[in-house]
């Protein structure tokens, strides 16, 4: 009897799930949110956790899951990825992304691409059907092309929001950065973030999201992590590796992330973390203000946040 209670057990253990995504970390206050603007952004979040979630739910993998619920963010215009990426001196946006799977450490990346509606599509492409790991620019878009992913031109990135921005070379919060990791039923986890990079970039200038090791990074012998903030730090810090190696050490995914936070803190550096582990151990961590985030699971329904509780 004891036997069967603790198959049945582990059996709905293992059919257990997790997604967590993230919108970009900042120091933005209550007061630069309008209820209607802070309403979209709830929303956007729930939706990218229910697109990972259902599939999830229906057996997926963590790896689908995370691609899914980056495309939502990519397609909405308030994150700094896809459509309503930040321009860059020249008024232009390049984008990069990268995508990782922790049961093989198998990984793809994209930096600098200007046209693909989908960067974090590009990303798993350069992963599953090429030898390589991360591609740029020209060569990455002719891969788009040849895989018959979107194609936009660069107006169908622009928002208004970001023209005038440029424009009016205001920054506010230009962070927004957009990352998702997952454990699926099976325990194998995975991470993906997608950027319009720094608002004003230099052109040519690349970020820590399409750096494997710095701004993603998914190993099952640890967890998933996606990054957002400042790249410099984060690429100087092999930050997502650095939280994977604390984990394997047996702090806690908090302690972890807020080790290396605190190391990018002293340097000068700022922006946040989003952790997962395949026992679903989790972490939302951030030396700003504000990070856009949230998280879906088997047992719990969406729920996101913006302000850093109490
Ligand atoms: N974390 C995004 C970037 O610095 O490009």
């Amino acid at each position: 009897m004891r036997w069967i209670g603790l198959f049945a057990f582990s059996f709905l253990f293992a059919q257990e799930w997790m997604i967590i995504v993230h919108g970009g970390a900042g120091n933005l206050r209550p007061e630069h949110l309008t209820p209607t603007l802070q309403a979209t952004v709830e929303s956007a979040l729930k939706e990218a956790l229910e697109k990972g979630g259902a599939i999830l739910a229906q057996g997926g993998s963590a790896l689908d899951a995370v691609t899914e619920a980056v495309c939502v963010l990519e397609d909405h215009p308030f994150f700094n990825a896809g459509k309503g990426a930040v321009l860059n001196e020249n008024g232009e946006v390049e984008m990069d992304a990268s995508i990782m799977e922790g049961r093989t450490l198998r990984a793809g990346a994209v930096a600098s691409v200007q046209h693909v509606k989908n960067p974090i599509r590009l990303a798993r492409i350069v992963m599953e059907k090429t030898p390589h790991v991360l591609m740029v620019g020209q060569g990455a878009e002719e891969l788009a092309l040849k895989y018959n992913l979107p194609l936009k031109e660069q107006h169908y990135f622009y928002t208004p929001e970001r023209l005038k921005q440029y424009q009016q070379r205001f920054s506010s919060l230009n962070t927004e950065t957009v990352g998702a990791v997952a454990v699926d039923r099976y325990g194998n986890v995975a991470a993906a973030t997608s950027t319009g990079g720094l608002f004003l970039k230099m052109n040519g200038r690349v970020g820590d999201s399409p750096i494997i090791g710095a701004g993603t990074y998914a190993d099952n012998q640890c967890g998933a992590i996606s990054a957002t903030g400042h790249g410099e730090y984060f690429i100087r810090t092999a930050a997502a590796f650095f939280v994977c190696m604390l984990l394997k050490q047996g702090l806690s995914p908090e302690q972890a992330a807020d080790s290396v936070l605190n190391t990018i803190k002293h340097l000068g550096g700022e922006g946040g973390f989003i952790v997962i582990t395949p026992k679903k151990h989790y972490a939302m961590r951030m030396n700003t203000s504000a990070m856009f985030r949230g998280i879906m699971s088997s047992t719990t329904p969406p729920k996101v946040w913006i302000f850093k509780e109490k």
